[in-house]
């Protein structure tokens, strides 16, 4: 596959995610009983597969090449912004395991503090998507070569594979089966 499509079908099913999401913090916002299990499945999703799956294939290798390519300051000032959204996407999961057992136990402030933190993980992450597939994935289709297109697949690939070989199949059924439930 194409690396900048592997990287835009990744964002697809993180985009189900995100629906997905939505939808379960609005139930946790209309007071009603939280589903621990989902809970779980979902913060495992975003540090998983959108982290360490995705954003790792772009800090490692996608960012490094385009940067090495001799791009503009412009353009360089978008990676930035792009790799400090990654890590404040990050900070945002870390808060929803710290306030998960308060919140499960009844803490009232806890459970506001992870709707808060649900609704700025989806905030930020629509528009770094868009950004990514709109501007950075063309910009850097027509700026990379073959043969570094080429080197990309080939690693991404083996970063897919580091993760476990069922790794795009195995959060593939997640996704799907939380959008039934
Ligand atoms: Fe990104
Ligand atoms: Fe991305």
């Amino acid at each position: 596959m194409q690396p900048l499509e592997h990287l835009a079908k990744e964002h697809r099913l993180i985009s189900k995610a995100v629906a997905v999401t939505k939808t379960f913090r609005d139930e946790i916002d209309a007071g009603g009983p939280i589903r621990p299990r989902r809970y779980w499945q979902l913060v495992d999703f975003w540090s998983t597969y959108a982290d360490i799956v995705h954003h790792g294939k772009e800090e490692q290798w996608l960012f490094p090449i385009i940067v090495e390519h001799g791009v503009t300051s412009e353009f360089e000032a978008t990676i930035d912004k792009l790799v400090e959204e990654h890590m404040y996407l990050l900070a945002y999961i870390a808060e929803l395991r710290r306030f998960a057992r308060p919140m499960f136990t009844g803490d009232r402030p806890a459970r506001e503090r992870v709707i808060m933190c649900l609704d700025n993980y989806i905030q930020l992450i629509q528009p770094h998507i868009k950004l990514e597939d709109e501007e950075l994935f063309p910009a850097a289709n027509d700026l990379l070569s073959k043969s570094e297109l080429d080197e990309l697949a080939k690693e991404f690939k083996a970063m897919d594979t580091r993760t476990g070989t069922k790794v795009q199949s195995f959060y593939s059924d997640l996704v799907t089966k939380l959008m039934e439930k």
